[in-house]
């Protein structure tokens, strides 16, 4: 059901649980007030515990109450990219947010969306935690409707459109006087050099390193659809092709596009609504056209499309 932003800021306050529009993808949101609703949103979307929500709020200066201490870069990080697609995990002052949202973790990870309906929402009723607006393991919502597939049509939803990144924020963790990528997102690595003065590395858990991400050991973003992407040749078998459409492919196979080969931001953009259109029309395999510069934000929709390639 949709509702408008004093409705859903009256449930919030009420100890409800909303769905909420950002620039990257929907969010479930509870208030920090209330840890019963967050247990709500745990149960709603069949998350471990033990992974951790993050806290949006309206502005750095708000963030700061809950901080223990703010490393080096994190203002010049917050004046560049905030409002925006950057979630930065930072020591936690004790005992100001729910056990049940920070899995128990002393640090919290903040982050100021930049969408005008849920900052509104924000400045009245947050700081609020908001996971993506999804079912567990399934592709992130990124429109109203994703979320009423996932949550049923009377779940209470802001509708602000379709979103503009549709893909997570970037999640940043300060470690050994550093900061590393603990997962990737709307924003590339390439981004942060000339804010940084060099290009964080990735620490997702890969050569024998746990993640720093807990979130990261999850099976993600997956149709029911099997995913084929190891094979350079379209194999004849599959009639599906997620692709590009400025690509020929063979004339027997249906395409879903996810826009223009050259354009990065397009294709993230699209990504999961194409992979949940394939779950409303009973797609049961597709061949997916990996052939795409292995750089820039490119590198993250190669990583969704892994992770959503996987099989329990
Ligand atoms: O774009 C986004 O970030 C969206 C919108 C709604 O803001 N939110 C989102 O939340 O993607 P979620 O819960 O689906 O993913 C949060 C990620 C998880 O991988 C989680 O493990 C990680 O952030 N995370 C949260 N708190 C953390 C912490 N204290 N340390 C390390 N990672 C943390
Ligand atoms: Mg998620």
């Amino acid at each position: 059901m949709r509702y408008d932003v004093p409705k859903v800021c009256t449930m919030l306050e009420k100890g409800g649980v909303v769905a909420l529009p950002t620039e990257t993808v929907y969010g479930l949101a509870a208030s920090i007030k209330f840890p019963h609703a967050i247990d709500q949103i745990f149960a709603l979307k069949k998350r471990p515990s033990d992974n951790p929500l993050i806290l949006h709020v309206a502005s750095f200066e708000q963030a700061k109450q809950y901080c223990a201490e703010v490393p080096s870069g994190v203002q010049v990080l917050e004046e560049t990219f905030w409002p925006g697609p950057l979630t930065l995990v930072l020591k936690a002052k004790p005992g100001l947010v729910p056990e049940n949202a920070t899995a128990g973790l002393d640090s919290i990870a903040f982050r100021v969306p930049n969408h005008p309906l849920t900052l509104q929402v924000l400045e009245a009723a947050g700081p609020l935690v908001m996971p993506s607006a999804n079912l567990s393991g399934k592709p992130s919502a990124t429109r109203a409707e994703h979320v009423e597939a996932d949550f049923g049509e009377a779940f209470p939803v802001l509708d602000g459109g379709a979103c503009r990144f549709g893909m997570e924020s970037t999640v940043l963790v300060f470690r050994n006087a550093r900061w590393e990528i603990a997962r990737m997102g709307a924003i590339s690595s390439e981004e942060f050099v000339h804010v940084l003065g060099y290009e964080p590395k990735e620490r997702l858990g890969t050569n024998g390193s746990p993640p720093i991400s807990p979130g990261q050991k999850y099976r993600h973003y997956a149709p029911f659809a099997l995913l084929i992407l190891d094979r350079t040749v379209l194999p004849e078998d599959v009639g599906v092709v997620i692709g590009f459409n400025d690509r020929k492919y063979p004339e027997s196979c249906r395409l879903f596009s996810l826009g223009s080969s050259g354009d990065a931001r397009e294709v993230s953009r699209n990504l999961y609504h194409v992979l949940r259109e394939l779950d409303m029309r009973n797609v049961a395999q597709a061949w997916v056209d990996m052939d795409f510069p292995k750089a820039g934000l490119w590198l993250t929709v190669a990583e969704r499309l892994s992770k959503a390639s996987q099989k329990m």
